[in-house]
């Protein structure tokens, strides 16, 4: 036998759940183009995963299998112990531009409620009970105030929270959220990542997180599952945050800093500037 893998030390494995995602020998096309293959990897229940990679290598992509929206053209899919199906109401899912692509006029707690009442046109109405699952979605994601208003009244930060409510408002076991820091400030992007954190503690819910940008999400993630080279990987966070990985990945050097207090960030290593122009130059004020 040999040593156990490192995901069998997460807390879902320990509790025998089935991993959130296992790839065996997958390879996905689109129009008869193979977007990336050789996926081998298992994402333990519990993690919060980063899923990291340059425009157009994937992630999107993988996403749409697990939701079992897109067939594989080899190899085998399981999640969360089962191969995908439409539907799966134990996954929450906030698509890409996903709250820029909505009807204006659309309700939050309309919005949300549709996890509930799986109505694709139109709207149905809703039961007490699921009133009372919107209401407390919309709490948990710090947006109890919103459920009267219209998306396109919202900030960014609003809206992204609305649509993680809907994605956990029929307890999912599984988050699948794809770039939901994209457009928004660093304190929206600090509370989206901190709500995950709490998410992650309290439901014990496996969550993949697409990003552009790791270091927001640093402090939350587990895991990372990159597309490198056409080919999906996936290890623990800390031996993806290196450098010559991240510059083979991102295509431009990264350097990895440690600061004193132990967090890591990354930073795009930018050449040395040239001549300063006699603007930046000039002292902002006198002193
Ligand atoms: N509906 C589609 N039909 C055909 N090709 C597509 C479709 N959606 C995406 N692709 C192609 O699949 C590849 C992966 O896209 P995607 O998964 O969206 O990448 P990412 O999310 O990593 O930016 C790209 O080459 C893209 O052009
Ligand atoms: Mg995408």
């Amino acid at each position: 036998m040999t040593a156990p893998a490192a995901d069998s030390l997460t807390t879902g494995a320990a509790a025998g759940r089935p991993p959130a995602l296992v790839l065996d020998g997958v390879a996905v096309a689109r129009a008869g183009h193979t977007v990336w293959s050789q996926g081998d990897l298992t994402v333990p229940s519990g993690s919060v995963v980063g899923v990291i990679g340059p425009n157009g290598a994937g992630k999107t992509t993988l996403f749409q299998v697990v939701l079992g929206l897109l067939p594989v053209a080899a190899g085998r899919v399981e999640v969360l112990g089962a191969p995908p199906r439409r539907g799966d109401r134990r996954i929450g899912y906030v698509p890409q531009n996903y709250t820029a692509a909505l009807g204006d006029a659309v309700r939050c707690r309309d919005l949300v409620g549709l996890a509930l009442t799986g109505a694709r046109f139109g709207l149905r109405r809703m039961t007490r009970e699921q009133h009372a699952r919107v209401d407390a979605a919309l709490r948990r994601v710090g947006a109890a105030e919103l459920g009267d208003r219209r998306m396109s009244e919202l900030s960014g930060g609003q809206q992204q929270r609305v649509a993680i409510a809907q994605a956990i408002v029929d307890d999912a076991e599984l988050l699948l959220l794809d770039e939901p820091l994209a457009n928004l400030d660093l304190r929206n992007q600090h509370e989206v990542v901190a709500l995950l954190g709490e998410l992650r503690r309290e439901r014990d819910v496996t969550i993949m997180v697409v990003a552009h940008d790791l270091n927001p999400l640093l402090p939350v993630l587990t895991d990372a599952l990159y597309l490198l080279d056409g080919h999906p990987h996936h290890d623990p966070i800390g031996e993806v945050v290196q450098e010559d990985l991240l510059t083979h990945l991102y295509g431009t050097p990264v350097r990895v800093v440690r600061t004193a207090q132990g967090d890591l960030f990354t930073r795009g290593a930018l050449p040395a500037r040239g001549t300063p122009s006699p603007t930046a130059d000039r002292p902002e004020r006198a002193s």
